[in-house]
């Protein structure tokens, strides 16, 4: 798969690593895709990998995954050129001062997404466990869960795959209005790691009988 990622922080890296360790090939979009740090960043992945700029990696792309702040989400869509008919990951979590969400009940960030890339088709993922599990998700008592939702089910079972290849459970939580849902879980994972002191070393497992 041609996976563009949008981003080149702790989500992208994690993310981009894995999925070029698994043969797919990964373009990093940047806003200064010539820096050293991305640089680096395209080595550590392997030879899968390269950088580009947002709208250059969207364009060879068939999957884009979003991993830059919420609050700098719609600006670098509107330079990424159009989106229609693409995959769309929202890893984004729309995070107010005081560990609050952003918007109320009515609405997420991820259909805000929606909104803002016209034709995407939005599959809210990897926003619920930190860059360390999405690295590494395997614990002691089994795979961490990685809930996605999405309005888009062709476009959901990629991610699913996806996260599935990473090492993941995932566990379809509906339609993209559940996004809502799995913005306030992340909240939950925020809380309990770094205001309750659990550290980051702790992740959500769905169980079943
Ligand atoms: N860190 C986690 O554990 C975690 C877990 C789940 C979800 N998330 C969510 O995933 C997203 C990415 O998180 P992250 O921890 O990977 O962030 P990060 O390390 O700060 O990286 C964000 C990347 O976004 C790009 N970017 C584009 N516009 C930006 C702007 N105006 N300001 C700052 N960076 C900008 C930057 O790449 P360039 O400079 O190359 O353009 C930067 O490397 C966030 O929405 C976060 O809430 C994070």
């Amino acid at each position: 798969m041609k996976i563009a990622i949008i981003g080149t922080g702790r989500v992208a890296a994690a993310l981009g690593k894995g999925w070029a360790t698994r043969g797919h090939m990964i373009t990093f979009a940047s806003r200064q895709p010539g820096s050293e740090k991305v640089a680096a960043l395209v080595e550590a992945a392997g030879p899968r990998a390269a950088a580009a700029s947002v709208a250059d990696a969207v364009a060879r792309s068939s999957t884009v995954v979003l991993a830059v702040p919420f609050s700098a989400a719609q600006e670098t869509l509107a330079r990424a050129g159009n989106l229609a008919g693409k995959v769309l990951a929202d890893c984004t979590n729309p995070i107010a001062p005081g560990l609050r969400p952003l918007y109320d009940s009515s609405t997420s960030g991820a259909e805000q997404i929606a909104a803002w890339a016209p034709g995407a088709r939005v599959v809210k993922a990897f926003n619920t466990t930190g860059a360390e599990n999405m690295a590494a998700p395997a614990y002691p008592g089994g795979a961490a869960t990685m809930f996605l939702c999405g309005d888009d089910e062709l476009a959901k079972a990629a991610v699913w795959q996806l996260a599935e290849e990473l090492g993941f459970e995932p566990v379809d939580a509906g339609a993209l209005a559940a996004a809502r849902h799995l913005e306030n879980l992340a909240l939950l994972w925020i809380h309990l790691a770094q205001v309750n002191g659990l550290g980051r070393s702790i992740a959500f497992r769905l169980l079943r009988r």
